[in-house]
């Protein structure tokens, strides 16, 4: 730290991001990418891509992107929002709906979250996940105070249902409730059901998990027209050019492509079945996420010890050090052939 910086930064610890290894092939189910490529409509948007366009800027608009997905949900494009990834959009969210007021989440959580909180002076009410992990929705029925619930939860992978959701929106009449979707489409089921009634709603997606765009840095939020300018208004004081011209095309391109994002998410989602079943078979304690990973723990090894031994095998997973989590590891499902390997892995480290 220098002598310069901030008083009012002196104490913020910020976000630790899994490892992204540049010099060794890992099989890498640690931050929850895809194991395949992007839709082929992507990579032709990128060949036809002209070096020279570079020199302009960004559409700060997003039309582009922002047709697609406005047409993908059944919406309009003043519905939604895009970002520079969806921590960007996560990231305008909480200066909008969270400066000077209090925002509630849970404990085990997406970490960005205490992050942001605490980079923009935000109080926070920090809220205890049950002894299954659950996110109970009566911990929320506080009106007054915002608040940001990843779903499916976000190292859990649990899932809370609509109709919960729908009970925390219906006591914040005059409150934001975010809804963090960036595991949704492993199986989950969006809030974006519920925003023609719910003008305190604001839906946040990613395009880095189920339509592969992690390196792009693409997020998208859906709101009403009143909460999407919101968010243009912050965006508008801060970086009007937020997502970059290619990035704008490779969204639209991966958007576009239904068949190709449902054949991706079918695969996923069999090999987490695939997986949780191998690893139960093997004593694991595997909780029923409905993200593209799963949290796990085993009695006879710790969950800093498993990340290890796998790491020395060539597998990166990812094990938090914290209070509630220690003890579990966060796998990413990647493809087929790799899930078998880490069960394989698996099996050896046990039998040591
Ligand atoms: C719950 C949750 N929200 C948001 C993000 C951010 O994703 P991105 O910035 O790549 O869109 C992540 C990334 O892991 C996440 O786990």
């Amino acid at each position: 730290m220098s002598r310069f910086l901030s008083p009012k930064l002196a104490d913020l610890t910020p976000y630790t991001p899994g490892e992204q290894p540049q010099n060794r092939q890992y099989i890498k189910l640690n931050t929850n990418e895809s194991p395949y490529p992007p839709a082929p409509g992507v990579a032709a948007a990128l060949a036809a891509a002209d070096a020279a366009d570079l020199r302009l800027y960004s559409d700060p608009e997003a039309a582009k992107p922002r047709a697609a997905i406005a047409a993908y949900y059944g919406l309009k494009p003043e519905n939604v929002f895009l970002g520079n990834g969806s921590d960007e959009v996560l990231a305008f969210a909480f200066q909008a709906f969270g400066r000077g007021r209090q925002m509630a989440f849970p404990d085990v959580t997406y970490a960005f979250y205490s992050v942001f909180a605490a980079l923009f002076g935000i109080p926070t009410r920090v809220v205890p996940l049950t002894a299954d992990f659950a996110i109970d929705p009566a911990d929320y029925y506080r009106p007054g105070e915002q608040v940001v619930l990843a779903n499916p939860n976000a190292i859990t992978g649990l899932e809370l249902p609509l109709t919960a959701i729908e009970g925390i929106l219906q006591r914040h009449p005059d409150d934001m409730v975010i809804i963090d979707e960036a595991y949704v489409d492993f199986g989950g089921q969006s809030a974006a059901a519920l925003l023609a009634e719910y003008p305190n709603l604001l839906v946040v997606q990613t395009l880095s998990k189920s339509r592969q765009l992690a390196g792009a840095r693409v997020g998208l939020a859906l709101g009403s027209p009143e909460v999407i300018a919101d968010l243009n208004t912050v965006k508008f004081s801060f970086n009007p050019y937020n997502v970059n011209r290619l990035s704008l095309e490779l969204a639209a391109a991966a958007v576009k492509d239904k068949a190709y994002f449902n054949a991706c998410c079918a695969k996923i989602i069999a090999d987490r079945e695939f997986t949780a079943a191998g690893l139960k078979k093997l004593g694991f304690r595997v909780l029923p996420g409905k993200a593209n990973f799963l949290l796990a723990r085993h009695d006879k090894v710790s969950g800093e010890a498993y990340y290890k031994q796998l790491k020395e095998r060539g597998i990166l997973v990812r094990w938090f050090d914290e209070p509630r989590i220690r003890d579990f590891v966060r796998i990413t499902i990647g493809s087929h052939a790799e899930m078998q390997a880490l069960l394989d892995a698996t099996a050896q480290i046990l039998a040591e």
